[in-house]
């Protein structure tokens, strides 16, 4: 029999809250199977209320959905695949990104969980990057079909406003120890769901054979697109929620407007596959 999850959609174009799931290693083959038709179809999910999920729960759930991978430069917390974003650390993904998307085969999916939360604030807004090609007029989609993009690690972190430039510097330190280069198509044929996806977002230096002014201007058209607020969902966290996005579909920006109040969130992606253009 079919599994039927009770979803509540978080916004017009993108999210939806998955009802009465309890996320860990021992779900069953059918539930699985719902929760990524609909991750597919809705590009990021919430289920709140998962506070007993450990690190092992987590690695265990995310083993259902695919293979976890460890980040390319920052060591994980338990040696194994959890990658920490600790505000105090200097880590705040305030700006626009994919995950990982300077390397070839960047992650498919990214799982993750609130563990500390700042009173008010610390939100996360993810974008569908589905629907922002679908918005182009025509001539640019015809454009952005034949371009590709350079995405790297060494991206200008001169432009995250961080509570202390200090920790901000220690952990760029850090996330550029090896810098990666790729090359990726601005359109991506998403490979389960046949969609055409703008892949774009932080990593994205710029436009493969362009003059870095023309780089430039094309790089923020785009990404005008995706940032659109009707493209978009924000998440208000509570301690104990998990998220999972489809990495291949959405760009997504923690709001760093919380001062030096603690936050602390930890995920794990999932090894994804090389990206296809709409040539093949
Ligand atoms: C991330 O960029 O993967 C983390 C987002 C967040 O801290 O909310």
């Amino acid at each position: 029999a079919l599994t039927q999850l009770r979803l509540t959609p978080a916004a017009g174009r993108i999210g939806a809250i998955v009802h009465d799931v309890t996320l860990g290693g021992d779900l069953s083959a059918e539930t699985v199977a719902a929760i990524e038709a609909a991750l597919y179809e809705h590009k990021v999910l919430f289920f709140r209320g998962q506070q007993h999920l450990d690190d092992a729960g987590h690695e265990a759930f995310a083993r259902l959905l695919g293979q976890p991978v460890g980040h390319p430069t920052v060591p994980s917390v338990d040696g194994r695949y959890i990658f920490e974003l600790d505000a105090t650390k200097g880590a705040r993904a305030n700006n626009w990104h994919t995950d990982v998307t300077f390397v070839p085969s960047y992650p498919k999916a990214s799982i993750l969980r609130a563990l500390e939360l700042p009173e008010a604030g610390g939100s996360t807004v993810w974008a569908n990057t589905v629907a922002a090609y679908q918005d182009l007029p025509a001539p640019l989609k015809t454009l952005a079909d034949s371009l590709r993009a350079v995405h790297t690690n060494d991206y200008d972190y001169a432009a995250r406003p961080d509570a202390s430039p200090e920790a901000a510097e220690l952990f760029r330190r850090v996330f550029v120890s090896t810098t990666f280069k790729t090359e990726h198509p601005v359109v991506r044929v998403h490979p389960v769901t046949g969609e055409k996806t703008l892949l774009l977002g932080g990593f994205a230096q710029r436009i493969a054979g362009l003059p870095t002014a023309d780089s430039q201007a094309l790089l923020a058209l785009f990404q005008r697109y995706v940032e659109r607020l009707e493209n978009t969902v924000r998440w208000d966290w509570q301690v104990g929620d998990v998220a999972i996005w489809d990495n291949r579909a959405t760009q997504h920006y923690a709001v760093n407007d919380y001062g030096d109040q603690p936050r602390l969130v930890r995920r794990i992606t999932l090894d994804g596959d090389l990206p296809v253009g709409v040539d093949g």
